[in-house]
């Protein structure tokens, strides 16, 4: 089928357009098509909020006009990412099926409003839902400009409704079988909360039970899979009715409300909606921000991803709508390409005129015409990605990971102690992550079910809940050579939050060598200090700061590198080594500052003897790689103002961009090698 053919002959390069806002503006959607294909655009997503136009009454179905742009959009070599529209609903059908409106933690039913806020559970939503996928899925499963669905858009919050309640009860049911088991796993007896049975349990509620550790964790994986369970009702609505292309749905940046590897499960394509704040900190370090959820989106399916959505000038809902430095909307784009995604797309590509997002960024904005900065930058990285297209063909390869698990996040975050003013995960995973970056390499970001197996390093921070076997897979892994970096709280609770006994890290204070036998949470602004220890293995050298949390191990066999300066614990381990089967255990045990994990990952990386993609990496340049068979892609981009000395190999060939020995600000070296 022509439709799927072309799916990656070439980087997908568009974004979001809403024709449903212009159809009495004919002369709008000529002149769109005229300036798409002057930005070499090759594709749109259309149709992500119009079910309105759709079905402006209940079962009274008006697609001629989106029929008629799909056709326009072809005739001009423009492919169409087609959405299903359930992220947002008719007034109408709030109106006469109350019930799919949502209720809130606190029993309120929502008024019609907003989006993305049906009722999941809801019968008369998935029917309506149904109804209309099958008839979008029957009119356009053949249309060759269709190469994908898109299913909904961002997937995301809770409902608290009877039918939720009456699901989740089931849910559980399902679960643990017998009330015994979940008053046991939920440990109810403290405070005397035992339930008597399955129809006395309430979602969490700031009226009830809101500090109920077992029932919140529950609550957030019903959430997950309830959410997935829609989806795959929506998609199998579309493939009922005969539509063959690939699905995806976008997910958004470090989003805390779901498990999105359970809905990964479903779509042929993890694609995700990346809004960084630029221009704000160093630029650089939005970039490793941005750069880890990339990794995460694409090591989901270990394949390449799809960036749906991005700003390619100011973000009008965050606090400050800055807009961005010249080279910027460029260098971003090609960063999501370097990690391994397959497109490049834009919200939107037409400024809607009123509304919530009239001054949202957009390809074409209110003036409409070519003759403008971010229009022009959207054109040069156009043709750019249109020069590159061979590379959809290569994939990413990461001799490391970091495990960063939303599971564990959500029992860690939730429960009480040992700082209630921040425990920092999110934080804390990104100096291991960054740590890797910046000495030169490609990190794939994973959860506990992925097998840890093909990496040569794995740094698993603050991983408070083990879970999914996680015990054996990581004492398999460093028995069969691989090196393992746990930190502080590891290993604390069990996958129902049920403190493990014993002793921490569970299970593997024998891989460890060491056990950890008390926390010390620090005030905000106290600090404490790794000195190194003489004569260490690493040859660490420097002090570093650290804070937040201070963890105080007996070893059982591990060897100190580095200990604490200050305190009581002055002199206890602070970095510690442990070798194990045919592999070293690595112990961190407090939250140290980000120079500390740069240079004890870089000792780490070349006694692993790990090659860069690049040596020597200046600060403020990001270098990623992309393989098929034997050429490499590489990519080194400056996310500084100024122009950066860099020293490129000899054996390249430039692909894109300027290199004089040294490169532009903002700007991008793309070289590829045998
Ligand atoms: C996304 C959303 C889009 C648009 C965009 C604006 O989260 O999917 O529909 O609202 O934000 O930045």
């Amino acid at each position: 089928m022509d439709n799927q053919k072309h799916l990656f002959d070439r980087l997908i390069y568009g974004g979001d357009y809403n024709p449903e806002q212009w159809i009495d503006y004919p002369d709008i959607l000529k002149q769109d098509l005229a300036l798409m294909k002057k930005a070499h655009i090759n594709a749109v997503t259309l149709g992500v909020f119009s079910w309105s136009k759709l079905e402006p009454q209940e079962g009274v179905f008006h697609f001629e006009w989106l029929k008629e742009i799909v056709d326009r959009l072809y005739e001009h070599d423009i492919r169409v990412i087609l959405a299903t529209p359930s992220g947002a609903r008719p007034r109408w059908l709030a109106e006469k099926y109350p019930q799919i409106l949502r209720v809130r933690e606190d029993r309120a039913r929502h008024l019609y409003g907003e989006r993305h806020n049906h009722c999941y559970t809801s019968p008369d939503y998935r029917e309506k839902v149904r109804i209309i996928n099958q008839k979008l899925s029957e009119t356009f499963k053949d249309h060759p400009a269709v190469i994908m669905w898109h299913i909904s858009n961002e997937y995301g919050g809770e409902c608290h409704c009877p039918l939720c309640q009456t699901a989740f009860r089931k849910w559980l049911k399902n679960k643990y079988q017998n009330i015994d088991a979940l008053n046991h796993a939920w440990w109810t007896t403290f405070w005397s909360h035992t339930y008597n049975s399955f129809e006395q349990i309430e979602s969490p509620s700031s009226l009830g039970d809101e500090g109920l550790h077992g029932l919140n964790l529950d609550w957030k994986r019903f959430v997950t899979d309830q959410t997935a369970d829609f989806m795959h009702h929506e998609i199998l609505a579309l493939r009922e009715s005969g539509a063959l292309q690939p699905i995806t749905t976008n997910f958004m940046y470090d989003y805390t409300c779901l498990n999105y590897y359970k809905l990964a499960e479903y779509v042929d394509f993890v694609s995700w909606d990346n809004y960084p704040i630029w221009h704000r900190h160093q630029d650089i370090l939005t970039a490793y921000d941005t750069g880890m959820q990339h990794d995460l989106m694409r090591s989901m399916k270990h394949k390449p991803f799809l960036l749906m959505e991005s700003c390619p000038a100011a973000t009008n809902w965050q606090a400050v709508s800055k807009i961005k430095k010249p080279g910027l909307l460029t260098n971003a784009s090609i960063q999501a390409v370097a990690h391994g995604s397959n497109s490049v797309q834009f919200f939107q590509i037409r400024q809607c005129r009123g509304g919530f997002e009239k001054f949202h960024g957009a390809v074409i904005d209110h003036y409409g015409g070519e003759d403008t900065r971010v229009f022009r930058e959207v054109t040069k990285t156009g043709l750019l990605l249109e020069q590159l297209s061979e590379i959809t063909e290569s994939q990413v390869e990461a001799p490391v990971a970091v495990l960063y698990d939303m599971e564990s996040r959500w029992a860690m975050e939730n429960a009480k102690g040992p700082r209630n003013e921040g425990l920092f995960y999110h934080e804390t995973a990104l100096k291991s992550y960054q740590a890797f970056r910046r000495n030169g390499l490609n990190v794939d970001v994973i959860n506990m079910e992925q097998s840890p197996d093909a990496y040569q390093i794995i740094a698993a921070p603050m991983l408070y809940m083990f879970r999914a076997g996680i015990e054996e897979k990581l004492k398999r892994f460093v028995q069969n050579g691989g090196t393992l970096i746990m930190t502080y709280w590891s290993g604390i609770v069990n996958e129902t939050d049920l403190c493990h006994l014993g002793g921490t890290p569970h299970d593997l204070t024998d891989v460890l060598g060491l056990r950890s036998e008390e926390i010390d949470a620090l005030y905000n602004g106290e600090v404490n200090h790794f000195l190194p220890v003489e004569g260490n293995e690493l040859q660490l050298l420097k002090s570093y700061t650290c804070r937040h949390l201070c963890d105080l191990v007996q070893l059982k066999g591990a060897v100190p590198l580095m200990e604490y300066a200050d305190d009581f614990y002055k002199g206890y381990p602070a970095l510690t080594v442990h070798k194990y089967g045919n592999g070293y255990a690595y112990y961190i045990c407090a939250d140290a500052e980000p120079d500390f994990y740069y240079d004890f990952y870089q000792r780490v990386i070349t006694t692993r003897q790990i090659r860069p993609i690049l040596d020597n990496i200046p600060e403020g340049i990001e270098v990623s790689s992309r393989i098929h068979k034997d050429t490499e892609y590489v990519f080194v981009q400056n996310y500084t103002g100024d122009a950066v000395a860099v020293g490129l190999p000899d054996d390249i060939t430039i692909l894109s961009g300027n290199y004089d020995g040294t490169i532009s600000a903002y700007a991008s070296i793309i070289f590829q090698r045998k």
